[in-house]
């Protein structure tokens, strides 16, 4: 029996920060940005929106009434947890009016636990081929100001709806392999990551190689913390994929930024749409990567009809309409963000969300969260 995402949708906030304006500031040659890390454009997140916000777009973009009687258990990964004690998909759950015969958990492991949760929903879903699995990821990669991290921030969501006989995609096994690395942590009295950046490439590629399947593929996947990331791990593969599809893989990323757990996902979604060919029964390899640290290589055969359950069109505007904030904007919502993480007190009058979100962040009193649905 076939098992994989029936439907893949995704969330980037709805401002961005050009990377021209951040090289200004930071008396850096664009060029650097846009030419040598990969990167065009961040993705910031405002201040009526958070993690679960983002998910919470994400999974409205993709699911219906009949998706939402099926799901009974919701895998959240993330790396930039709100709470260390409730999941942050129990905020979901209410927020999405699902049944409450439904198991909700939260998982971490770095930028991979969306990898493994996709994995661990596939095996559920072997078992039980009658129920749905909802694995949702969504983070704020956020660096601080002036690191050498912010120019590879960014923020957002993606949501897999897992199922048997999958309309998007077949999810095959995957080679894992784990070693204790200090690249990246955040322990939990920090607030940003403390992180080795060039470590942190040494060993993503040293994972790659562990778990290379020296397969051919038309596309591989790579987990992004920076666009050209991409390039730099297709040049220690087996089987390197070509320029122009390399360019595919890294498209969305470029212009969002590291999402941490849901990168790899996001380049999934750079090529259902902007593959210039049908990729119906095409496998797709795809390497995830998360610090600390674990590779996982794994693949997925595109179905036929995957057209249906993927609107390009939609994916595409969703990045094409946000609004270009300046360097202002960019250091007064991020500055709102760390905050509101530090003394969790918030209340909505104090921002007007953008009038395309669904769901906003209404008020936080003593760390407990309201939510709101917009058209309510
Ligand atoms: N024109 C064109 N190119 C230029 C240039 C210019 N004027 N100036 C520099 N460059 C090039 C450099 O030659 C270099 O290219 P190569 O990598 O091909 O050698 C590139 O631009 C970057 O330059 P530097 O290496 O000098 O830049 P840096 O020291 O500032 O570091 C970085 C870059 C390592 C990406 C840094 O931004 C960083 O650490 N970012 C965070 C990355 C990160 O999060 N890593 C964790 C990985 S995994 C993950 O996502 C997290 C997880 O699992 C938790």
């Amino acid at each position: 029996m076939k098992i994989g995402i029936d439907k893949i949708g995704f969330y980037v906030p709805r401002y961005f920060l050009d990377m021209t304006s951040l090289a200004k500031e930071r008396n850096q040659d664009v060029n650097k940005y846009k030419v040598g890390i990969g990167q065009h454009k961040m993705a910031v997140i405002s201040p009526s929106e958070d993690i679960v916000t983002m998910a919470l777009e994400a999974a409205n973009s993709i699911l219906d009434d009949t998706d939402k009687a099926a799901i009974d258990t919701i895998l959240f990964a993330t790396e930039t947890a709100i709470d260390y004690s409730k999941a942050a998909g129990n905020y979901v759950h209410r927020m999405l009016g699902l049944q409450h015969n439904i198991r909700i958990l939260e998982l971490k492991q770095a930028c991979y636990a969306a990898t493994g949760s996709l994995q661990l929903a596939i095996d559920y879903v072997r078992m039980q081929p009658d129920k749905k699995v909802l694995v949702l990821s969504s983070d704020v990669a956020w660096y601080g100001f002036n690191t050498p991290g912010e120019s590879t921030q960014g923020a957002g969501a993606i949501a897999m709806l897992v199922s048997a006989n999958p309309r998007l995609a077949e999810v095959h096994k995957g080679q894992f392999t784990t070693e204790e690395l200090p690249d990246f942590y955040r322990p939990s009295y920090q607030e940003v990551p403390t992180v080795d950046g060039h470590l942190s490439i040494r060993c993503y590629n040293d994972m790659l190689k562990r778990v290379d399947p020296n397969t051919s593929y038309l596309y591989t996947c790579f987990h992004m913390p920076f666009a050209n990331m991409a390039v730099k791990a297709n040049k220690v593969f087996s089987n390197p994929i070509s320029q122009d599809k390399i360019d595919v893989v890294k498209a969305f990323t470029q212009e969002v930024g590291n999402i941490y757990n849901g990168s790899l996902f996001l380049s999934l979604i750079s090529v259902l749409s902007l593959a210039k060919e049908s990729l119906e029964n095409e496998t797709i390899g795809m390497f995830s990567y998360g610090s600390g640290a674990i590779g996982e290589f794994f693949s997925l055969t595109i179905q036929e009809g995957y057209e249906h359950v993927f609107d390009k069109t939609k994916a595409l505007s969703h990045l094409d309409s946000r609004d270009e904030i300046n360097f202002k904007t960019y250091v007064e919502y991020m500055t709102f963000y760390k905050d509101k993480e530090v003394t969790h007190q918030y209340i909505a009058s104090d921002f007007k969300a953008h009038k395309d979100n669904q769901f906003v962040l209404e008020q936080m009193v003593q760390g407990h969260r309201i939510y709101k649905k917009v058209s309510d």
